[in-house]
């Protein structure tokens, strides 16, 4: 069904100027070099992400500006300027040193939204140490798998998380320190390799060497899941501070007396290009809530803290069609002037239904943990197409490549969702996968693993996933992850994932599943099978439904058929079946 466009004009979002006021022209004109003049390097050229972010406004009327508006899950509030956040990290980094972690260091953190997270990853840059955040939601597997892949020397986390970490601790030799954050004072004995926070806060200055980092030095690592194999580590470096820092202005539209709200973690990309990097780059507030959604809640966050600028997922947005317009006239939400959502398709229901009920439409913008920042966006200036992804950000050239990645298509046709390779954010590795990473690109282009259309007018429409990666609330699930899970359950004798389409998330995980002889199918079995997957894994990485059946339909080679798996779930074609399995 097609969508009438939501022209600028029925939008009441003029009272702010937007940074971006001719998208033609901006893109005509534009030149990195012109963002690289608001930022502020080293004099040798370095550039630290930490330093960008929070310590030069220390030297600006910045300083004492609130950076972070903290609402914890029980109501607590508290506030921190640059300067409280610069003084802080710099407290950590000096921390980091005594205990001999150097420039280079994988340092995670696994832990949920609370200041001392975000205190510890810019400490963590300050001295060139490269940063993995991870969902507290993680279970020992996928923390193992994790750490384990980059071999992480530090870890901070918390009394009840450490105890998942303690599971597998065996398996990561490399980890040699635990840093203990205990904000909430419950008792708790350190183990070995593991210190206080606190006590390591206490006694460390305030004044720190920010380590002179390279352009090109590693400074982030994120974890995505790909078709085969365990997740891989995306690595950003320290110039990727310039996508971010020019997309949360021109995309996100963020002025300097912007209240602005990031719903992501930090363990998801989004959680740190634009729920760290993007806004405070900006010198701009932001609010970070440690709860998890609600609608009440979300609404009691938008009005306490007078959120101009909202920055979430269309699964969250669908939730919130869901409870309905009643939560939203029992709050005040007139602040808010700006939505973005990102992450999945954005239904064009979800823009219709944002711009009806709360006033404002949720401007929809694509891009990847591997490009680092946003790529193709609707923009304040633009007329909204509903169900489009937008145009591509200045500096970036998105195509449409034809089945062998070879020929550009025309306007209108399917194909694979490319970019021309090359700009600031982009991701330079996987870590260790060299020949993965070159294998996702062609000639010039990078490509994206989704397929999408192009129109006339240069506006993206997203078709699907070109691979078997599931997108379920946003989180990318590679099946192999979940297979190799569920295998080791005793009864499992094979697994085959797919994603099956749902309303609210947009997929949820089916796993098919044949058992070792001397067992047989029950609802018991399928529950403790369920149970055990939820342990090694990330709730959301769970199968929601489990069928058992006698064999999977594989490949001559081997290889499970999670394609003719789906098409058979769905009724769909079976395409071409030639390399079954006899
Ligand atoms: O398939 C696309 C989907 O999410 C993938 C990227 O996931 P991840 O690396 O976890 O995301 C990082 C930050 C967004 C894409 O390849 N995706 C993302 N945004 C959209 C989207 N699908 C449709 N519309 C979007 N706006």
């Amino acid at each position: 069904m097609d969508y009438e466009p939501i022209r600028k004009t029925e939008i009441n979002e003029t009272a702010v100027r937007p940074n971006l006021l001719d998208y033609g022209k901006a893109r005509q004109g534009f030149g990195w070099e012109d963002i690289n003049k608001e930022l502020d390097r080293f004099d040798d050229g370095g550039i630290n992400i930490a330093y960008e972010v929070v310590d030069r406004h220390v030297k600006t009327p910045m300083k004492d500006k609130i950076a972070l508006y903290w609402e914890g899950k029980n109501g607590e509030s508290e506030e921190y300027t640059f300067h409280d956040l610069s003084k802080l990290s710099n407290r950590f980094a000096g921390a980091l040193r005594n205990l001999d972690v150097r420039k280079g260091d994988r340092v995670f953190t696994y832990m949920d939204r609370t200041p001392e997270q975000y205190i510890a990853l810019l400490g963590a840059l300050k001295i060139g140490g490269v940063i993995g955040p991870l969902f507290s939601a993680f279970g020992p597997d996928a923390v193992k798998d994790r750490l384990g892949d980059c071999e992480a020397k530090v870890l901070i986390t918390t009394p009840r998380l450490v105890n998942t970490v303690h599971e597998v601790l065996d398996d990561l030799p490399a980890l040699n320190t635990i840093i203990i954050v205990n904000r909430r004072g419950v008792p708790y004995d350190l183990k070995d390799k593991e210190f206080s926070y606190e006590t390591l806060m206490d006694a460390a200055p305030e004044e720190f060497e920010i380590e002179k980092t390279h352009a090109e030095d590693y400074a982030i690592i994120h974890y995505t899941s790909g078709t085969t194999g365990k997740p891989k580590g995306v690595v950003h470096v320290h110039e990727a501070i310039m996508g971010h820092y020019a997309t949360a202005k021109y995309v996100l539209d963020l002025h300097q007396d912007d209240i602005y709200w990031c719903t992501a973690d930090p363990g998801w990309v989004t959680g740190t290009s634009y729920g760290i990097f993007g806004p405070w780059s900006n010198a701009v507030s932001q609010v970070v809530y440690e709860g998890g959604f609600g609608a009440g809640h979300w609404y009691r966050v938008i009005e306490k803290y007078k959120v101009t600028v909202w920055y979430t997922a269309p699964t969250a947005i669908r939730m919130l069609m869901k409870s309905g317009e009643k939560p939203v006239r029992k709050h005040d939400l007139t602040s808010l002037r700006y939505m973005c959502s990102v992450g999945e398709p954005l239904n064009p229901e979800a823009v219709l239904w944002s711009k009806e009920v709360i006033g404002l439409p949720f401007h929809d913008n694509w891009w990847q943990t591997e490009t680092g920042c946003i790529q193709i966006a609707n923009y304040p200036v633009q007329d909204i197409r509903p169900g489009s992804m937008g145009r591509p950000f200045m500096g970036v050239t998105p195509t449409i490549l034809d089945d062998n990645c070879e020929k550009e298509l025309p306007p209108g046709e399917e194909g694979h969702l490319a970019l021309k390779a090359g700009w600031p954010s982009m991701f330079r590795t996987y870590w260790n996968k060299k020949e993965l990473y070159e294998s996702r690109f062609k000639g010039d282009w990078y490509i994206t693993g989704d397929r999408a259309t192009m129109d006339e007018d240069g506006y993206f429409w997203f078709v699907g996933r070109a691979d078997d990666v599931i997108n379920s609330g946003g989180h990318l699930i590679g099946p192999f992850e979940v297979e190799s899970a569920l295998i080791e359950h005793p009864a499992v004798a094979e697994a085959g994932v797919i994603g099956i389409p749902d309303p609210l998330v947009m997929e949820v995980i089916k796993a098919f599943v044949s058992l070792k002889d001397g067992y047989e199918p029950s609802d018991e079995l399928m529950r403790d099978i369920k149970k055990f997957a939820r342990k090694k894994l990330h709730a959301v990485a769970c199968p929601r439904k489990i069928q058992f059946i006698p064999g999977l339909p594989k490949t001559k080679s081997g290889k499970i058929m999670r394609r003719l798996l789906k098409a058979r779930e769905l009724g769909l074609p079976e395409g071409d079946t030639s390399t079954l399995e006899e």
